[in-house]
């Protein structure tokens, strides 16, 4: 990282007290988020980039935006902030037992179909993917409903996947630790069972239980590649509340590279604002914003 000296022709473009993008630098960096990660930034969305780019600003010690983006787009730039930069532009919002309905779809539809699909005496574990996880709320949840599903028929054994692009949330996420406030979307016999209270009650927190916490893998990995490296002998995908960030070429694209990691059978999970548009996907509807692989 640069020192924090200021060049004129990287003068701020200072008015209404704030540091803004120059128009040229909105256009760079635009082009080079959709590129790298899908995320869409029209100009309505200028005022928020600046915001979260004014907060990495500060962490960074550069004097305003201009020498920001001097410097990010200068040789080596990127390889040093790239991380950085996907943490502040990306969405992370995200709670446990969100849109509820899909887990129950998950506990008492889709898992004993696939169950019941498999040869008599395969022992394979059910392979779930949590595939933009945030800090972890979804994939400590598919973690929760299948450790209770597994109380009632021993032989169910699975796995969890867990990726972001975010590295941020990812840290959050192998930690395992939330707000106490964010657990109350758990139902209270699985708070009890599954999340431990802090120590120290001052700090209103609570951690997941270290079995749950084994149960889910987390790593880094980026939707628009082009190859996904989770295999493709998924028997259930959740990617929800993604999709919405993307222009439809990338939804295509993502959608296809889903299905193709997923078994013939298995099971997709999109966000409830989300669909498969008029896409061709060998896909069927069998509720609300969950499909089956043909
Ligand atoms: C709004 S959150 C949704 C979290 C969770 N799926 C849910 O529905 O609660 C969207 C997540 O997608 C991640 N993301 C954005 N672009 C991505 C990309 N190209 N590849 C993987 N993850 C991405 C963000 O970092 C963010 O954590």
């Amino acid at each position: 990282m640069p020192d924090g000296s200021m060049t004129s022709a990287a003068m701020p473009t200072l008015s209404s007290g704030f540091d803004h993008l120059r128009p040229r630098d909105f256009d760079r960096l635009s082009k080079f988020i959709h590129g790298y990660c899908g995320i869409k930034l029209p100009p309505s969305k200028r005022t928020m980039l600046e915001g979260r780019l004014r907060r990495r600003l500060r962490e960074t010690g550069l004097p305003d935006l201009a020498t920001y983006c001097n410097f990010l787009f200068e040789k080596g730039g990127l390889d040093e902030e790239l991380v950085h930069l996907i943490d502040v532009v990306t969405t992370n919002k995200t709670e446990f037992f969100r849109e509820p309905s899909h887990f129950q779809f998950l506990a008492q539809t889709a898992v004993p179909r696939l169950l019941a699909a498999r040869r008599t005496g395969s022992v394979r574990p059910l392979k779930l993917w949590s595939a933009a996880c945030s800090n972890g709320a979804e994939p400590y949840t598919l973690a929760m409903v299948m450790a209770e599903l597994g109380l009632q028929r021993p032989e169910l054994q699975s796995t969890i996947i867990a990726t972001d692009i975010c590295t941020e949330v990812l840290e959050a996420a192998i930690l395992g630790i939330y707000p106490a406030a964010m657990a109350e979307s758990i139902p209270l016999a699985l708070r009890q069972r599954y999340m431990m209270k802090s120590k120290i009650s001052a700090r209103a927190q609570v951690r997941v239980v270290p079995g749950l916490r084994r149960q889910v893998q987390f790593g880094r990995l980026n939707l628009m590649d082009e190859v996904y490296p989770v295999g493709r002998d998924i028997d259930v995908i959740f990617c929800r509340n993604i999709l919405i960030y993307f222009d439809r070429p990338t939804q295509e694209l993502v959608l296809q590279n889903l299905c193709n990691c997923l078994n013939p059978g298995g099971y997709l999970f999109l966000g409830h604002s989300e669909s498969l548009a008029d896409f061709v996907l060998p896909l069927a509807p069998v509720g609300n914003t969950i499909f089956r692989r043909l």
